[in-house]
């Protein structure tokens, strides 16, 4: 049975390896994953800048989400799931918590930068595309932009 909670500070070394590890999913080299490190890294200064949840599997944890506010915009800024527990529904449940904790914070729109491999799960999410942006990782790479209205979430 899967739990939804807020990690504690001490736990951001574990986030990141997290993060690290389900990026690394989609097969991209060595070279890449160390250029990524630093946006995949959760720091314990995230705790009071953003909204952090985690999904726990029997005392481990096996997915993250980390949603930051720029005015009344919010930003999925993180959402990973241990390769091990893929495809078990975890990712839903984090966006699901990502989208609540949006609206209570009472941001209008949620957008998401997303790994090329992940858009169509946002798709599927209902977000939509709002075209691509650069990577802040890779020069000259882009992503695929989404965004979710979210005057538009029905009540759950
Ligand atoms: C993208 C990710 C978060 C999805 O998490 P997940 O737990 O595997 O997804 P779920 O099991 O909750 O899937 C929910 C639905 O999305 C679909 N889905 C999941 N991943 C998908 C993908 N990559 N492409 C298309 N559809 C996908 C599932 O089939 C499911 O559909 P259903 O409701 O019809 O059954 C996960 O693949 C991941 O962590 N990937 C590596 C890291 C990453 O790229 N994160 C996103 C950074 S922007």
């Amino acid at each position: 049975m899967t739990a939804l909670r807020t990690p504690e500070p001490d736990e951001a070394e574990i986030l990141t390896q997290l993060c690290l590890r389900s990026k690394a999913v989609w097969g991209y080299d060595a070279a890449f994953m160390t250029a990524c490190r630093p946006a995949l890294t959760v720091a314990v200064a995230d705790w009071q800048q953003s909204d952090i949840q985690v999904a726990v599997d029997d005392g481990k944890i096996v997915g993250v989400a980390q949603v930051v506010y720029q005015g009344d915009a919010a930003e999925l800024d993180k959402l990973f799931v241990d390769p091990d527990a893929l495809g078990g529904g975890i990712g839903r449940r984090l966006f699901g918590w990502s989208v609540e904790t949006a609206l209570n914070r009472g941001a209008k729109v949620m957008t998401i930068d997303a790994d090329p491999g992940a858009a169509d799960f946002y798709r599927r999410l209902g977000a939509v595309d709002d075209g691509m942006v650069a990577s802040t990782v890779v020069p000259g790479r882009f992503l695929p932009r989404l965004k979710l209205d979210l005057a538009n979430v029905p009540p759950h």
